[in-house]
C-alpha cells in the first residue's frame, strides 16, 4: 500500500467534512475514552458472539480520524495487516504520528482507489453520517470486502442527527444521512447483510456487524470461515469461503 496515496486530498476536493467544533471533540481525550471503554467493547463482543477472530485478517479502518480507532483495532484485534484512511490530510498526519503498525493514507470513501475484494474486515466508526454520498461510500466499501468479509459499523440514529444539527449549527446536506432506517435499507443493495445490531450511547447510535454474503440464506452461517475460531480457540486459516 502506498502510504502517500491521495496525499493531495480527495478527488472531490472535500477536506473539511466535519467542521472545526466536531473535529475538536473527535480528537479529544474524552472521545478516546468512550471509544476504548464503550464502542470497542461492543465491536469486540459482536465478533466474539459469532466466534470471529481478526488475528489473521487484513483489516481497513475507514475515516480513521486521528487514528485512535486504528490504534484500538491494532491493540484489540491484532490483525495480520491494518490499513486506515481519512479524507482530511491533517487527521492522517495525526494518525501517523501515533506510530501504529498500519498503513495510513489520505483517501475518500466515495472513491477509495483500493483493490476490490481485498479486506477481511472493515471498520467504519461515525463516518457515513458526515458523507453526503454515503450510499456510494457504503457500496464502495462492500466492494473492498472479500466474500464473507465483515463490516463493523457504528453510526447515529435520527435523534442524534437532529441533536447534532442544533449543536453544530450545520443542517445535513441534501441526500445526507438522516438515521439508521435508510442505512438498514441500503445494506442489502450494497450486497451486505446485517448479522447483529446493538444500540449504543443510550440508543442514539447503532453498532452493527454486517457480512458480505452473496446469498441471504448464508447470513446466519457467517460465511467468513477464514475468520472463525475452532472450539479450541485456534484461528482457522486458509479455508475457502463456501460457495
Ligand atoms: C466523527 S469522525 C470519526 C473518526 C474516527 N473514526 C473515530 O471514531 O474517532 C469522522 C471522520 O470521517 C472522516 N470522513 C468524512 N468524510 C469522509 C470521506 N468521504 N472519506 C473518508 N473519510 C471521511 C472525517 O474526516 C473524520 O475524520
Amino acid at each position: 500500500m502506498d502510504k502517500e496515496q491521495g496525499s493531495q486530498g480527495n478527488s472531490r476536493g472535500t477536506i473539511d467534512p466535519i467542521g472545526p467544533r466536531e473535529l475538536r471533540i473527535m480528537n479529544s481525550r474524552a472521545r478516546e475514552l468512550l471509544l476504548r471503554y464503550w464502542d470497542f467493547p461492543i465491536f469486540a463482543s459482536l465478533l466474539r458472539s459469532r466466534r470471529l477472530s481478526l488475528e489473521n485478517a487484513i483489516v481497513l479502518d475507514v475515516g480513521c480520524g486521528s487514528g485512535y480507532t486504528t490504534l484500538l483495532i491494532s491493540e484489540t484485534f491484532s490483525p495480520r495487516r491494518l490499513d486506515a484512511f481519512d479524507v482530511v490530510p491533517g487527521q492522517v498526519e495525526l494518525a501517523r504520528s501515533r506510530g501504529i503498525d498500519a498503513n495510513i493514507f489520505v483517501a475518500d470513501i466515495v472513491d477509495p482507489r483500493l483493490p476490490e475484494h481485498s479486506y477481511d474486515a472493515v471498520f467504519i466508526c461515525g463516518v457515513l453520517h458526515h458523507c453526503p454520498e454515503w450510499r456510494t461510500g457504503l457500496s464502495r466499501v462492500a466492494h473492498l470486502l472479500r466474500d464473507g468479509g465483515v463490516l463493523l459499523i457504528e453510526e447515529p440514529g435520527s435523534r442524534h442527527i437532529k441533536l447534532e444539527t442544533v449543536l453544530m449549527g450545520r443542517p445535513p446536506a441534501d441526500g445526507a444521512w438522516t438515521g439508521l432506517e435508510p442505512f438498514r435499507d441500503e445494506v442489502a443493495s450494497a450486497g451486505l447483510s446485517i448479522v447483529e445490531e446493538r444500540p449504543i450511547y443510550f440508543g442514539l447510535f447503532g453498532s452493527f456487524l454486517c457480512v458480505k454474503a452473496a446469498e441471504a440464506r448464508e447470513r446466519d452461517h457467517i460465511v467468513a470461515r477464514h475468520l472463525l475460531r475452532t472450539p479450541a480457540g485456534d484461528v482457522v486459516t486458509g479455508q475457502e469461503v463456501p460457495a
